[in-house]
């Protein structure tokens, strides 16, 4: 699926040109750090190997008590603050780790926020649910549905791993990032170009939470222990992942009408230090060009993306203007890229 182009059949749709343009950024992680060494201290692991086959030295995690809702909150107010305009028509919210099984946690968020009386959903994609909620969020807004979209991606994810479990424990960490889309013209700075999607089913069971859904409560069987826990075949999750990042990526270069050589930016899904450096050199992109913040925050899932944006803008990293792309994959299998143009914004 391609969000932002035209409509092959020239059917009749929203106003040409209208697109959501980035209009506000903001980020938060949690105060707890967890270093190697503190993993180290419990699992059988060395810093050697997280270090060396991840990329990653500490991660962010939530305290007792604190909830995905926590951290969306804050950092849906550092987007909005970032926008200089508190009114949007709508909050989405892409998480892995709700607050609960039911209701979706976006109402809540929204309520916190004072945005009350605004429609609010979540969107489940994993570690591709900022793209899957930046299409959502750019199709209320290219429809006439909304003008303005809050779109927050947070993950309380260390509240789902197997704290004994070594292959994902050491990985997957906890944080949030938003953005303001507002609606604009495609050719402004800012302008949220092509989106791919893409999915496979088939092998939904290399990355699942088997437990707590329908499909176990229903079932006159108790949970297998674990059963409860993330779980993730690594090895199958890393080849998945290059593929689909590289193929998507290309795709969507593409269909914005760039060629891999005029990328400023890659900005992917932070999953594995090793899986972004093959995917970027398959695409041709050189390390300079490379955004990466998972030796310090780890894979933080939905989360990751804006986080990683919100850090490098921060950091100077990204200036207006700059072509940049952006890449995710991770269960359902699920993965997508998007491509835009840095606009004029510090967040
Ligand atoms: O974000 C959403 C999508 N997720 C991803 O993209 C993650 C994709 N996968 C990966 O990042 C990597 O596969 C991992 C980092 C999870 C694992 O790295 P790997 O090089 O693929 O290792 P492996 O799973 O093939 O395991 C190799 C060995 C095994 O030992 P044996 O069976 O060869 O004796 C594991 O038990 O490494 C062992 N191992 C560890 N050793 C020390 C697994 N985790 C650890 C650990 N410390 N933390």
């Amino acid at each position: 699926m391609t969000v932002g182009l035209p409509d092959p059949l020239g059917r009749p749709g929203p106003p040409p040109g209208r697109s959501a343009v980035l209009a506000g950024l903001g980020a938060y992680v949690p105060p707890d750090m967890v270093t190697n060494a503190d993993l180290v201290a419990r699992l059988d692991t060395s810093d050697e190997w997280i270090r060396s086959r991840t990329g990653i030295s500490t991660r962010h995690v939530v305290a007792p008590g604190t909830a995905t809702s926590d951290l969306a909150v804050e950092a849906g107010r550092r987007a909005l603050k970032s926008a200089d305009d508190s009114q949007v028509d709508a909050v989405v919210l892409a998480t892995t780790t709700p607050d609960h099984p039911c209701p979706a946690t976006a109402p809540a968020v929204a309520a916190r926020l004072g945005l009350g009386g605004v429609a609010a959903f979540d969107v489940s994609a994993v570690c591709t649910g900022f793209l899957y909620g930046l299409a959502t969020a750019s199709g209320l807004i290219a429809s006439g549905v909304a003008q303005r979209v809050l779109l927050i991606a947070a993950d309380a994810f260390t509240t789902i791993i197997d704290p004994e479990d070594r292959g994902t424990a050491v990985i997957f960490a906890d944080g949030a990032g938003a953005v303001v889309l507002r609606a604009g013209h495609a050719h402004e700075p800012g302008a949220v170009g092509p989106i791919v999607l893409g999915s496979d089913g088939d092998l939904s069971e290399l990355i699942a939470v088997p437990a707590g859904g329908s499909r176990q409560r229903s079932s006159p069987e108790a949970p297998k222990p674990g059963d409860q826990y993330f779980q993730m075949a690594g090895r199958a999750t890393y080849r998945h992942a290059v593929e689909r990042m590289t193929e998507a990526s290309l795709q969507a270069v593409g269909a914005a009408g760039w060629f891999p050589g005029q990328i400023d930016r890659f900005a992917a899904h932070q999953a594995n230090g090793r899986i972004l450096e093959a995917v970027a050199e398959r695409i041709g992109i050189e390390p300079e060009r490379r955004l990466s913040n998972i030796e310090r925050v780890g894979n933080t899932g939905a989360a990751s993306i804006p986080l990683l944006l919100s850090q490098a803008s921060q950091r100077g990293e990204l200036t207006a203007g700059q072509r940049v792309l952006l890449t995710a994959f991770g269960g359902g299998l699920a993965w997508g890229a998007a491509t835009l143009t840095w606009p004029d914004l510090v967040g």
